[in-house]
């Protein structure tokens, strides 16, 4: 168990070539569903158009040498450890899912077109495919029964389906829940339950990919050029037209806005980002 290759012993009864040509669909519905939606959402019409405005508004020129060096930071930060994430909890069980989803799809690929033809596949390939399974469901229902925020701050029971926005984390987790278990019983018996199990791991697999148009699939692609963009309008002073930081008891500030002192006395306490003062759970 863990270390058998699930496609090469269900290739008896379903043909390679039909597999691989699952794989290539999947991977066009992705393409299509994400087009679409920047199309439907115009993102990358507003990305661009955003980009301008930062960069008239730049106080400092940022050259390309410096841009590359914030990218490296972007995919070194943001993308491969989410950074993004301050709460710990949502930042592991983030990684959990990021990571067990990408073992599970390439581990598959490498599985479907290179050992599902009676050459025997590598023992740690099979198990990354399993383990990517198991890291995605433990990371995915972490998730979706303690820390998404519908349960969290806004009081919605665990079984409260919230229609779209749901989709993806609900697909990701139907689909490597039904692998594991089709991999488990197909490696106890190749009977009926597990050609079961297999059809609905292909059904929960279609709908994730064939609804990224619709759900938060497409994040994955969107979020690291959002993160990038906000490195460069923080280094080039834009900001995304926010204020700047400023020291309360810099003498220089008070004399900028003179009646602060008014309203918070000649020594002004930093009280830090009022967001993170306490945690919403007031519903
Ligand atoms: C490779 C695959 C990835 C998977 C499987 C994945 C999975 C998820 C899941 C399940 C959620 C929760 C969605 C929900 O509220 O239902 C989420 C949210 C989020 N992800 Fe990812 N993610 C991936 C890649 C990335 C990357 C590359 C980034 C950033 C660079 C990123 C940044 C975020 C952020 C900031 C959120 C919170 C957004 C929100 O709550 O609207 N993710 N991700």
């Amino acid at each position: 168990m863990f270390i058998n290759n699930p496609f090469a012993e269900i290739a008896t009864m379903v043909s390679p070539t039909a597999m691989k040509f699952y794989v290539v669909l999947m991977i066009l519905f992705v393409i299509g569903g994400t087009v679409l939606d920047m199309l439907h959402k115009q993102s990358a019409k507003y990305f661009f158009a955003n980009s301008k405005k930062a960069q008239a508004n730049a106080k400092v020129k940022i050259g390309g040498g410096k841009k590359a060096g914030l990218a490296v930071k972007t995919v070194a930060s943001e993308v491969l450890t989410s950074s993004e994430f301050c709460n710990k909890r949502r930042r592991l069980s983030h990684l959990m899912t990021m990571y067990g989803f990408i073992f599970f799809v390439v581990t598959s690929a490498i599985l479907i077109f290179g050992y599902t033809n009676g050459e025997s596949s590598p023992i740690l390939v099979n198990l990354l495919w399993h383990l990517g399974a198991l890291s995605l469901c433990v990371g995915g229902y972490w998730f979706w029964f303690a820390i998404r925020v519908d349960l969290v701050s806004d009081g919605a029971k665990w079984n409260q389906f919230n229609g779209r926005g749901d989709i993806f984390i609900l697909g990701l987790l139907a689909m490597a829940t039904f692998a594991l278990l089709w991999s488990i019983f197909q490696s106890i018996s190749t009977g009926a339950f597990s050609m079961l199990l297999f059809g609905l791991f292909i059904l929960s697999a279609t709908v994730l990919f064939g609804t990224v148009y619709w759900s938060k699939f497409a994040h994955m692609f969107f979020k690291p050029a959002a993160a990038f963009q906000k490195k460069v309008a923080m280094a080039d002073g834009s900001r995304e037209g926010l204020p700047g930081d400023f020291d309360l008891t810099d003498p220089q500030v008070q004399a900028k806005f003179p009646d602060i002192p008014e309203y918070m006395g000649t020594n002004p306490p930093n009280m830090g980002l009022g967001i993170k003062r306490e945690p919403p759970t007031h519903y």
